[in-house]
C-alpha cells in the first residue's frame, strides 16, 4: 500500500498539533483512509528553533520546493496571511496537489483565486478549520445543507473578543484590563487588532456568507465594527436591561417587495443579545452559530473555536476527506459560488436575534 505523502506549511501552535496527531493517530488515519499518512516535510521560516514532536531532517525552508515535489500527495497551508500562503497554495494545485488550509484571511480576500485554480487543476481545495476551529460548520454548509435554502447564519466566530466580553460581564472589567488578562492566557495576540476591530470576525463572515448563499462575498464586502469602543458603562447598562453584549456575524437574505432576493447582508458588530438567549450563554473563547434553513430549520453549532489541538481536529477532518478522495477517486473541486447576489449596505437587513 502507498503511502500518500503530507507537506506542511508552517510548524506554529497548530502545525505542531498536526503533525502530533498525524503521529498519534497513524493507524487510525491509515484504516479510514485505506493508505497511511506520511508527512513528507514541513516548511518553516527557520530551521533553528526546536519544534517539540518534528524529527527536524523534516524540516525546510524551502516551502517553494516542498509544495511540488513528486513526492508529495496533499499540501496542509497554516502559515497564514495573504503572501507567501496564495502562491504556495496554487503552485500546489497547479502540479496536482490537494490543498487544506486554515487560512481565513485569504480565503476571504481572495478566495475565488483559490477557486478558480481548484477548477482548472481539478484539485480539492478544503477549508474547515478556517472558521469557528473545532467546529463542524463549513462541510455542513457545503454539503449537508447544499439542497436547502440557507436564509441566515448568525453567531459568535471569534474566541478573543468573546473572551474579553465575558470577562467584562462576569468581573466589572474594563475593555484595556480584559485584553491584557486574554493576552496573558494566550487567546490575544500581542497585537490583537485582528480581533479586537473585527477584521478576523469579517473574513470568517466573507466565508461563511458564500457557502451560505453561494455568491461572492469578500471581507471588503462586510460591515465591521470592532469591540474596542465596548466600554464597562455599556456591558453594565445591558446587564440592568438583563441582557449581554456579544460581538455578532449576521449573514442575511434580504428579500425584495416581490419576495425573491434583493441580496445579502452581511455585518459584524458588537449587539446587545437578552441573557435569556442562547448565544448569551457562550462563555469565554468558545463559539456558537446559528445557521436557519427553509426546510432544516433552525441549526445550533457550538465548540471551541480557537486553539492548538481543536483546529488541528478540523484540519485532520479534512485530511482524511482529501485522502480518501485521492484513494478512492476525486469527486473534484466544489464550486462554491453560482449566484451573484450583491452585498447591501448597512440599513438594509432583516435580523431579530
Ligand atoms: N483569533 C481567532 C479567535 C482564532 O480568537 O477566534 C481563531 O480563528
Amino acid at each position: 500500500m502507498k503511502p500518500l505523502r503530507v507537506a506542511l506549511l508552517g510548524c506554529g501552535v497548530v502545525g505542531t498539533q498536526v503533525v502530533r496527531l498525524l503521529e498519534e493517530q497513524a493507524d487510525d488515519l491509515a484504516a479510514r483512509v485505506g493508505v497511511p499518512l506520511e508527512l513528507a516535510g514541513v516548511a518553516v521560516r527557520r530551521r533553528d528553533r526546536v519544534r517539540e514532536g518534528v524529527a527536524p531532517a523534516l524540516l525546510t525552508t524551502d516551502a517553494e520546493n516542498l509544495v511540488t515535489r513528486d513526492d508529495v500527495d496533499i499540501v496542509i497551508e497554516v502559515i497564514g496571511g495573504i503572501e507567501p500562503a496564495r502562491s504556495l497554495m496554487l503552485a500546489a494545485m497547479k502540479s496536482g496537489k490537494s490543498v487544506i488550509t486554515a487560512n481565513k484571511a485569504l480565503l476571504a480576500e481572495d478566495g475565488a483565486t483559490l477557486f478558480a485554480a481548484a477548477r482548472e487543476y481539478g484539485a480539492d481545495l478544503y477549508y474547515e478549520a478556517s472558521v469557528a476551529g473545532a467546529i463542524p460548520l463549513l462541510r455542513p454548509l457545503r454539503e449537508s445543507l447544499v439542497g436547502d435554502r440557507v436564509q441566515r447564519v448568525l453567531g459568535i466566530v471569534n474566541g478573543t473578543t468573546n473572551y474579553i466580553l465575558d470577562q467584562m460581564d462576569t468581573h466589572g472589567a474594563g475593555f484595556q484590563e480584559a485584553l491584557e488578562e486574554a493576552q496573558e492566557l494566550g487567546y490575544a495576540e500581542a497585537d490583537p487588532t485582528a480581533d479586537v476591530e473585527g477584521f478576523d470576525a469579517a473574513a470568517k463572515a466573507a466565508i461563511l456568507a458564500q457557502l451560505a448563499f453561494h455568491t461572492p462575498v469578500t471581507a471588503a464586502d462586510v460591515h465591521r465594527e470592532g469591540i474596542t469602543e465596548v466600554s464597562a458603562a455599556d456591558v453594565a447598562g445591558a446587564k440592568e436591561m438583563d441582557s449581554v453584549v456579544k460581538l455578532l456575524a449576521i449573514c442575511e437574505r434580504v428579500p425584495g417587495p416581490d419576495g425573491a432576493d434583493r441580496g445579502v447582508s452581511v455585518r459584524v458588530y458588537p449587539a446587545m443579545i437578552p441573557r435569556g438567549h442562547p448565544l448569551a450563554s457562550v462563555r469565554e473563547a468558545y463559539n456558537a452559530v446559528f445557521v436557519e434553513a427553509q426546510s432544516a430549520g433552525s441549526l445550533m453549532f457550538y465548540g471551541a473555536g480557537a486553539g492548538g489541538a481543536p483546529t488541528a481536529s478540523a484540519i485532520l477532518g479534512d485530511l482524511v476527506a482529501v485522502a480518501r478522495n485521492l484513494v478512492g477517486g476525486s469527486p473534484g473541486p466544489v464550486e462554491v459560488t453560482y449566484a451573484s447576489l450583491p452585498v447591501l449596505p448597512m440599513g438594509d437587513t432583516v435580523t431579530r436575534y
